[in-house]
């Protein structure tokens, strides 16, 4: 049988709703700061969206919005396609990764990355498959009983990866996650997210100042400029190449970098003009 709200929404319709609207957003600090103004937005189900933009125009204050970490101070944020909680949020969770890996130095791999369950109630022992699967996914199952100081920084960034996508969320949102990484690291970081984006179907909002990263991992670029917070440009990168090594050095990715490139310049250009 059915679940009593099921009749309003047929499956096929669900996926054709987007996953979260942004609708005339505005954020304004109590100390008078306006982060974001009119800010709207709407991702698709299963996109790969990066915010670009200069440090301060508003990206991770848009990021913690949509996770529920702040409130508007103006507009809406609405999920078509997801049942709410009481806390306003889509059903299913929201998987979050900040620039800084934020683990538990004291706790091992295994146990940082039970941290969201744990919280749920779900002891140890029920969630140790489930934890096993995810520390795979990221290549870390040999390391689930070390702790975070024998890790390097790109490892510690994979059990914050981990960690985020244990409850199986529907978005994961990233604020700059490998900014503080080597370029190797990162780039290998990059081909780790793009493959579990591929084989989850799982929808990533991206946060980075890098136009070379944005371009390399996104279906879609949103642009954005400063004082106040607000989207300058919308830019769909669509490529049938595949995104590896090979693409970073073809005609095609050099042309993305330059559209994004200016569209950036202009972003900052432009700043503050109304
Ligand atoms: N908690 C806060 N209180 C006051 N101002 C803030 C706070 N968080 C961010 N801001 C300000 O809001 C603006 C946007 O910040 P932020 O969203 O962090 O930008 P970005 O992530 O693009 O660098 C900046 O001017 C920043 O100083
Ligand atoms: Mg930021």
């Amino acid at each position: 049988m059915l679940p009593a709200d099921a009749q309003a929404v047929s499956p096929k319709e669900t996926r054709k709703r987007p996953l979260v609207v942004m609708q005339s957003v505005s954020k304004v600090f109590s100390s008078g700061t306006v982060a974001l103004s009119n800010m709207s937005l709407t991702v698709e189900s299963g996109e790969f969206v990066s915010l670009l933009g200069p440090s301060g125009c508003g990206k991770s204050t848009a990021l913690r919005i949509i996770a529920g970490l702040g409130d508007v101070t103006s507009g809406t944020i609405d999920w078509p396609s997801s049942r709410i909680n009481s806390r306003g949020l889509p059903e299913g969770d929201i998987g979050f990764v900040f620039q800084e890996p934020t683990l538990m130095p004291w706790k091992n791999v295994f146990d940082n990355v039970h941290l969201p369950l744990r919280l749920r109630r779900v002891p140890k022992a029920a969630a140790h498959d489930q934890i096993i699967e995810v520390l795979t996914t990221v290549g870390l199952q040999d390391f689930a009983k070390a702790y975070p100081r024998e890790l390097s920084g790109g490892m510690k960034m994979r059990v914050s990866i981990a960690r985020a996508l244990v409850t199986k969320p529907k978005l994961l949102l990233m604020d700059e996650p490998f900014a503080a990484l080597d370029e190797i690291t990162r780039q290998k970081l990059n081909d780790d997210v793009l493959r579990l984006w591929k084989a989850t179907g799982i929808t990533v909002i991206f946060v980075t100042h890098s136009v070379f990263e944005s371009a390399y991992l996104s279906n879609r670029i949103v642009v954005m400029k400063a004082r106040p917070g607000r989207v300058h440009a919308d830019v769909p990168l669509i490529t049938s190449l595949e995104r590896d090594a090979h693409y970073r050095t073809s005609e095609e990715y050099r042309k993305a970098c330059e559209t994004v490139s200016h569209s950036l310049i202009g972003a900052i250009n432009s700043a503050g003009d109304h």
